[in-house]
């Protein structure tokens, strides 16, 4: 008894605050509005039946059974936790809820106002760089709700009655939503904006070696569809290469052009051995080699041209490191060398140098941490042979690094090279002067033994002639 006194108590005000209430609700045409019922009804006391004007949506006993009106509405509606949800909405208008108990007894009721919720871009998607975006977002309501914007960073923009008007750029890629604010209710709406534009490179000097990649790269956002590039007019896509330093004016040479068939593919013009990634239709229109090489300095562009003018380009300056010594590389020991570590101009103030001497190498001028891009070697030593390696830096950042190998040749080889020319030839003196003095003796013999022979065998005169 007690119980039931409670639970009326507690009864008595919900329903109070929940007959006959109104809830507007913001929706777009094709959204998924969802109606809840003016209680929590989990206890399923109360049947529970939804409609739109006289007609009969769906209802659930108190068994927990459902049903639905099958004509105009099938497959739209669903009941989920007793909430009403009816997706790809069509009808704006009046909903209502009503908790019946018993026979036919209404204990409660809500009404639902669907109100229409426009939102409107244009021109529709994709919109170019810098062209002019405007946003429209309004509501088919005898009150005026208030309406502001949130931009693809959720930051709140003040809008003229629910109408922007942007400067299309990078920033505003991505989904807008329209906030309808009535009675301290917040409905949304979004619409997502796509904007043709070059993503910033990571950085606009790249730095190359012989011995490290270079890759120049030139990228749009990957979540627009080439189609969409060409439903907005593209004309031309293509790099561009002009050699050295940024100061040097001259004609740039074209490295590769985009043909703009069904499928696009880049066609070489002078490509320097660089291969465009194969993923340009994912936005990725960089250009690549595995090394870099001493004539890659300069400045690379790449250009993206529209039918009404619009142009868009990102150019990228790269720089080759590279180890040089004013000796060349095959030294003797002992010879002074200077050795630079060079981008071909003055290193910038925010860029350092770290050398990697051999390991068997002792420069004092390697000793402290502060190394400097020159290196004068007084005297280069039997160690100071083998590979070089010279590091670019940027703060924490490697850039890029350089080899040079070194031969370097004992000096002594040459003072032995004289001595062994020494002894040879006095090896050869000593060889030609014995077989002189040998050939003399052996003449001296011969002529003694034909001396002898002719006193022991006299010839006789004259005995057996017959
Ligand atoms: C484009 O491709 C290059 C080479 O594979 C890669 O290094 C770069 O990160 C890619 N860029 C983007 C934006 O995906
Ligand atoms: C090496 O550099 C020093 C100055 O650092 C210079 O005096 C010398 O002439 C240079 N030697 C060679 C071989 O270039």
């Amino acid at each position: 008894m007690k119980n039931l006194i409670q639970s009326v108590l507690i009864l008595i005000p919900v329903l109070l605050s929940t007959t006959g209430a109104e809830e507007v609700i913001y929706a777009q045409l094709g959204d998924t509005v969802s109606f809840k019922p003016p209680v929590d009804p989990q206890s399923k006391i109360y049947y529970l039946y939804w409609y739109f004007g006289n007609l009969e949506l769906a209802w659930r006993n108190t068994f927990g059974a459902t049903g639905f009106n099958k004509d105009n509405w099938n497959n739209t509606l669903s009941l989920s936790d007793d909430t009403l949800i009816i997706k790809n909405f069509q009808h704006f208008g009046t909903f209502v809820c009503k908790l019946i108990k018993g026979r036919d007894t209404v204990v409660g009721s809500r009404i639902y106002k669907v109100l229409k919720l426009n939102v409107n871009m244009n021109p529709p998607n994709p919109v170019l760089l810098d062209e002019s975006l405007s946003l429209t977002c309004s509501v088919e309501s005898p009150k005026k709700p208030q309406i502001h914007w949130l931009n693809p960073q959720k930051e709140k923009l003040k809008s003229n009655q629910g109408r922007l008007t942007l400067s299309a750029t990078g920033q505003h890629n991505g989904q807008w939503t329209c906030v309808v604010t009535d009675d301290g209710r917040e409905s949304k709406a979004e619409v997502s904006v796509m904007v043709i534009y070059l993503l910033p490179p990571p950085s606009r000097t790249q730095y190359t070696s012989k011995s490290s990649p270079l890759t120049i790269p030139c990228s749009y956002p990957s979540h627009i569809p080439w189609e969409k590039i060409k439903s907005k007019g593209i004309q031309q896509v293509h790099w561009d290469f002009l050699p050295g330093s940024t100061l040097n004016s001259g004609d740039p040479q074209r490295l590769y052009s985009l043909s703009l068939e069904e499928k696009p593919t880049w066609e070489a013009d002078q490509d320097r051995g660089l291969n465009p990634v194969q993923n340009t239709m994912k936005g990725n229109l960089s250009l690549t080699r595995k090394q870099g090489n001493e004539e890659d300095g300069g400045d690379y562009t790449c250009t993206l041209k529209f039918k009404n003018g619009v142009t868009l380009s990102r150019t990228v300056h790269v720089n080759v490191l590279q180890i040089i010594s004013s000796a060349g590389t095959d030294l003797i020991s002992g010879q002074q060398v200077n050795l630079s570590c060079s981008i071909g101009r003055p290193l910038p103030s925010e860029l350092r140098v770290k050398w990697f001497p051999p390991t068997r190498s002792s420069q004092p001028s390697l000793l402290s941490d502060h190394h400097p891009a020159h290196l004068a070697i007084p005297e280069v030593g039997t160690g100071d042979g083998g590979k070089w390696r010279c590091e670019l830096w940027q703060n924490n950042t490697r850039l890029t690094s350089a080899v040079i190998t070194l031969k370097i040749e004992p000096k002594t080889t040459v003072w032995m090279l004289v001595i062994i020319c020494s002894v040879t030839a006095i090896v050869a003196l000593l060889l030609i002067l014995a077989l002189v003095l040998c050939r003399r003796r052996q003449q001296k013999m011969r002529h003694l033994r034909h001396r002898l022979c002719q006193c022991k065998n006299p010839k006789p005169k004259g005995f057996y002639r017959t």
